[in-house]
Formats: structure tokens, sequence, C-alpha cells
């Protein structure tokens, strides 16, 4: 899956697949007068997915049903959000989905699920209404549902700049195997930036880009780096935790994803991540966080079919 691909389920229907991202480094450049900030990250999408079964309807309504239930289906979720930014894009409040979302990514975890789903939807809308939108024009209703959308228009890797809708396709030297670990507690976006303090002196990201190409994986590991785990950890210490306890099990590197509280063991190979899994797994078994998820993912590629 090199981009988001809709596979057809009928006439007026289809099915697309909406993976989760990770920060592999994120940089605060600055505070800007619109109240975001000014951004430097390395995105990469990995093999964890929600599915959304979209269907072109005649009447023009926007109709969204979330598994499991406990899911907003109201005009905050981002998929409804990314229906009405295309419809307004093309002037076109006649068109009516009815949208069937599964979500498997975590929540409030900085793996941006709902982000992809929304660029799911505006990929499956794209092609249900028949608009043909060129990638820049979804680019733009991207960036006016949120920070992280377009990113996933560029899978499988991006060097996302300005609040981190400018995305730079990155290219990938080598498919790569992560640990995840998601605690139970969920962490707000805007909690967390709230709580950041600017960097006098912002660290570069030529290091990690350079890594990345190379598929240096030691150089990579050494090379992560996100500015946002430290305002995180002061507000959910157990994550801190969490990371020096995946550091701990020697895996190429450690970190907290986006804005938390999902953290990730950069690892060497598939057989290194089942290693670290089935130690966290133990470890976690015997703490508080006993309910925290360990996921073996590994990155998306260039030449995935979808
Ligand atoms: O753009 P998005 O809705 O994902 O952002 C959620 C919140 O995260 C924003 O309201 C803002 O508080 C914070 N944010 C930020 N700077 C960014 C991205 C997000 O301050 N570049």
């Amino acid at each position: 899956m090199p981009s988001l691909r809709p596979i057809a389920a009928g006439p007026d229907a289809v099915v697309i697949a909406a993976p989760a991202k990770l920060n592999l480094f994120l940089e605060i450049l600055g505070k800007r007068p619109d109240g975001y900030h000014e951004l430097e990250t390395l995105m990469l999408g990995i093999d964890l997915f929600d599915t959304l079964e979209v269907k072109s309807i005649p009447e023009p309504q926007l109709r969204l049903e979330c598994e499991p239930v406990s899911l907003s289906n109201g005009p905050d979720n981002l998929v409804i959000k990314a229906a009405e930014a295309l419809r307004r894009q093309v002037n076109r409040p006649d068109l009516g989905a009815s949208i069937r979302l599964t979500k498997r990514i975590p929540t409030q975890a900085g793996l941006a699920g709902g982000s992809s789903d929304a660029a799911a939807t505006l990929v499956a809308l794209n092609h249900l209404w028949k608009l043909n939108l060129p990638k820049a024009d979804l680019a733009l209703a991207a960036a006016a549902v949120g920070s992280d959308v377009a990113f996933f228009l560029d899978l499988p890797a991006g060097w996302c700049t300005g609040r981190g809708e400018i995305v730079q396709p990155e290219p990938l030297a080598r498919r790569l195997h992560f640990v995840i670990v998601c605690p139970p507690i969920g962490l707000g976006t805007a909690d967390v930036y709230r709580r950041l303090t600017v960097p006098a002196s912002p660290l570069s990201g030529e290091a990690v880009r350079q890594a990345l190409r190379n598929g240096d994986l030691e150089a990579l590991g050494r090379a992560l780096h996100n500015r946002l785990q430290e305002p995180a950890f002061a507000l959910s210490p157990p994550v801190q935790d969490l990371v020096r306890q995946l550091t701990d099990l020697r895996p190429a590197g450690g970190l907290m994803s986006g804005s938390g509280s999902a953290c990730f063991a950069l690892c060497r190979d598939r057989d290194d991540a089942q290693r670290v899994a089935a130690a966290i797994r133990v470890r976690l078994s015997q703490g508080a966080f006993s309910s925290t998820r360990v996921l073996v993912v590994q990155s998306l590629a260039h030449d995935d079919a979808s």
C-alpha cells in the first residue's frame, strides 16, 4: 500500500484500509500566531489499520456508524469533518455518503488513527463522488481537517513541516520492525502542546533522514527524537516508564509517538521485535499497566500491494 487505495465493493461502494503512523523524529521550531506550532517531523506508515466501508447515497446526508459504538459518530468525528471539507471544496452540498468505520488503531495514542480515517474518507469519496480531484486538492481538504491528515496521502514515509500539513515524501531503504505499547490512558494532543517549552536551539532532522535513507538501523535508533515526550511525561509519568522499560530491552531505539501515549521500540528485524514484545509483555503483566496493549508491526513499503 504505497498510497491509500479504495477497493470496489459494489457499484457505489468501496472498502479502504487506513494505516496508523509513527513519528521517528518530531522537533518544534516555534509557536505561530495562529496558536499552532511550527514543526519538523518524520512520519512513517505502519501495518496497523482501521477499515472504512464507504457508500455513495442519493440523499444529501453524511451517515457514520462506528465499531466500537462508543466512538462518536457525530460532526466531531474526523471522518465526517473530512466528508464535509470535501463537499465544501467542490461546493456540492447535495452529495451524500454512508460510512462504516471499524476502529483498530488505539485512540489518543499519537498514532493518528483519526487523521488516517479522514484521509481514507477523502480518497474514497473523491472516487465514489467522481470528483477526480488531484492529490494537491485533496491535500488542501486534508489540511482543513487536521495537521496530520495530508501525510496519509503520501505513504509510506514523509518529512512533514509547517504545522505538519506540508509533506515531502521520504525514500525508505528497507522495511522497519517495531513493537508498540499502548497504555490504557490516552493523552490529548492539545493538552500535551500546552505544556510544551519551545526549544531555544531546535535539533536538526538531518541525521534521522540520512539514517532512514541509508537503512542504517543503529544510526536511526540513535537519531530518534520527540520534543513532545517531555510534556507528555509530565502529564503521565507512567509513559516515561514505558519508554525506559522498552529501551532497557536494548532494541535499536525507543521513543513515544506523536503526542503519546503510545511508545515504540525500533527493532533490528522481525525476530528482534518478537523478542522485545515477549519480554515487555512479561514485565507489564507484573506492573500497574497490565492492560497495556503490545503490538508487533512493520512499516509500509513503497512496493506494498494494497
Ligand atoms: O491539527 P490538529 O487538530 O490535529 O491539532 C490538534 C491540536 O494540537 C491543536 O488544536 C493544537 O493545540 C495542537 N497542535 C499544535 N501545533 C501543531 C499541531 C497541533 O499546537 N503543529
